[in-house]
């Protein structure tokens, strides 16, 4: 067997049924771990951790030590690629990130040459993990979808209406397509890096997706998610990609038929018996509820037996349907782990 076949992430994304069912989670590095607190707090802020390559591979590393998961996702974030771009960004206590909001005239001053140097520290702790992971644990690399980070680079940071980036989308369009292609070739030019650097599998989070209405969610997520999946394959052929398009809704159809993708992450809403449709053609990821992890117990159990008895049988990989809450305890996530591999035995 090659190296490659042996890692049960990478079979599942071949098409194949793995049991015990693959499992990562979204955000598995993060606040609901002491350890990661505890480096955190010694990187000084969010961005430093991102940017050190020693820190930023310790922290992806403590979630696949103590719970051996099949993915290890590398330590980042989305908007270090409108940092690399050249927009200011930080991290606030309680608030999330913050961007200089974005203006027509900033378009042309955007840096995209370089791009790739600018991420270094980036791409140097994925080297770093990839060498240190067991055998048969997948490294995933990833960014943000063109839309999602468009959002958080014009509205300036998180949104609940969307108005800003949605007046450029909406009445600026051949505007918005400009920043729309900036951003296709930086995400492409960013994900090829990461694969030089070690990543097997990757995954773009389209998170904001569901704000769209379905004319401009073709526009602005399907057809530049299809573009950039194009691109990777023509360069990387054998790299897995997994969409997460949250809130696509039925939309999740057409992504499985049209996308190139080889994996959907289904967000907590997608029914079963409709994502079971969708293994026809694609493998599924997801799509446990973050809050039956915080809550435990029944909720957890009878969460995860409903999700594995209606996907379990096709390709599959088991996720969450968004990132782990930072209130989850700990033992949860044991237990989850413990669970499908159980279960499976
Ligand atoms: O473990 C992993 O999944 C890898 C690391 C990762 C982070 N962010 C670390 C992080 C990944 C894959 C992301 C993706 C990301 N970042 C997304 C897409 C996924 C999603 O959740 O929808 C988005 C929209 C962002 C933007 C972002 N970064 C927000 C909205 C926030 C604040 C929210 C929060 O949880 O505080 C961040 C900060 C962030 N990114 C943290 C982590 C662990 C928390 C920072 C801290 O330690 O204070």
């Amino acid at each position: 067997m090659t190296e490659a076949c042996s890692k049960p992430m990478l079979q599942a994304l071949r098409g194949k049924s793995v049991s015990p069912a693959p499992v990562w989670l979204m955000r598995q590095a993060g606040r609901y771990l002491p350890e990661y607190r505890e480096l955190r707090a010694k990187a000084g802020g969010f961005l430093d951790l991102c940017l050190t390559p020693e820190y930023a591979a310790e922290v992806t590393l403590q979630p696949i030590r103590r719970f051996g998961f099949d993915g290890a996702i590398l330590f980042s974030d989305i908007l270090v690629v409108p940092w690399a771009l050249g927009r200011a960004l930080r991290f606030e206590e309680g608030q999330g990130p913050v961007l200089e909001p974005l203006q027509s005239e900033d378009l042309r001053k955007l840096r995209q040459e370089g791009l790739t140097d600018r991420v270094a520290p980036v791409l140097e702790a994925l080297d770093r993990v990839k060498t240190a992971l067991p055998e048969t644990t997948t490294m995933i690399g990833f960014a943000g979808a063109p839309w999602t980070v468009a959002s958080y680079m014009i509205e300036g940071g998180a949104s609940k209406e969307f108005l800003k980036v949605k007046s450029w989308a909406l009445g600026r369009p051949e505007e918005f397509q400009t920043l729309i292609g900036i951003l296709i070739d930086a995400t492409v030019a960013y994900l090829s890096a990461q694969v030089a650097a070690g990543a097997e599998v990757l995954q773009i989070f389209d998170s904001w997706m569901g704000s769209l209405s379905e004319t401009e969610a073709e526009r602005w997520s399907l057809a530049p998610l299809s573009r950039i999946v194009e691109e990777l394959k023509v360069r990387h052929p054998q790299v897995p990609i997994i969409l997460f398009p949250r809130g696509a809704g039925l939309g999740y159809t057409h992504f499985a038929e049209t996308s190139g993708a080889d994996g959907l992450s289904l967000d907590t809403t997608v029914p079963l018996s409709f994502a079971k449709t969708l293994q026809k053609a694609v493998t599924v990821q997801g799509n446990l509820d973050p809050a039956a992890l915080v809550v435990g117990g029944k909720a957890l159990e009878s969460g995860v037996e409903r999700i594995m008895a209606t996907l379990g049988q096709g390709p599959f990989i088991f996720n969450l349907g968004h990132g782990i809450l930072p209130d989850t305890p700990p033992e949860h996530v044991q237990r989850l782990v413990n669970h499908l591999r159980r279960e499976a035995s």
